[in-house]
């Protein structure tokens, strides 16, 4: 578990444009929060099918991710994460592995931004978007990575285009 941060959340929470009086937006800013405080997924796995790192290097935050696909190597059977970074980050990273947990590789592959924006309920700044998609990243990466489709150390956010 990680402990909770009050000014790093405080850091991830205060730069999410959550529109005053849109319906929801508190209930969503309680389950980032929720997924902040309370991280699913948390730890490792020793055995797992691949490992992946990343990091938004604007910041130096982190996310880890081990992951176990079953037999055939389609689905996803387990994940786990670690990391250090603000409350976007790290929730997006918790309720992600959520998400991923019975996902195949082909629908991991075909997720983008907007799913993960869609996913935390909430708009989010250009800047912040950076922190949103990082496990996002790792995930697809690592999955590339094993499967031999791309040549990877470390996943970064630097490329990604906010816009
Ligand atoms: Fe570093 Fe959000 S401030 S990932």
């Amino acid at each position: 578990m990680i402990g909770f941060a009050a000014e790093r959340f405080s850091a991830g929470i205060a730069n999410l444009d959550v529109p005053m009086g849109i319906g929801g937006s508190d209930m969503y800013r309680q389950q980032i929060l929720d997924h902040y405080k309370n991280p699913r997924n948390y730890g490792e796995i020793e055995d797992a099918t691949f490992t992946h790192v990343g990091e938004n290097p604007m910041c130096g935050d982190t996310i880890e991710m081990d992951v176990v696909l079953d037999d055939d190597e389609e689905t996803i059977e387990a994940i786990a994460f670690q990391g250090d970074g603000c409350a976007i980050s790290q929730a997006s990273a918790s309720m992600l592995s959520k998400r991923l947990e019975g996902m195949t590789i082909e629908e991991l592959e075909t997720m983008d931004r907007d799913d993960v924006i869609d996913m935390l309920g909430v708009d989010i700044s250009p800047m912040r978007v950076k922190c949103a998609v990082l496990a996002e990243k790792v995930a697809q990466d690592g999955a590339e990575i094993y499967f031999g489709e791309k040549d990877l150390e470390e996943t970064t956010t630097e490329d990604d285009d906010p816009e």
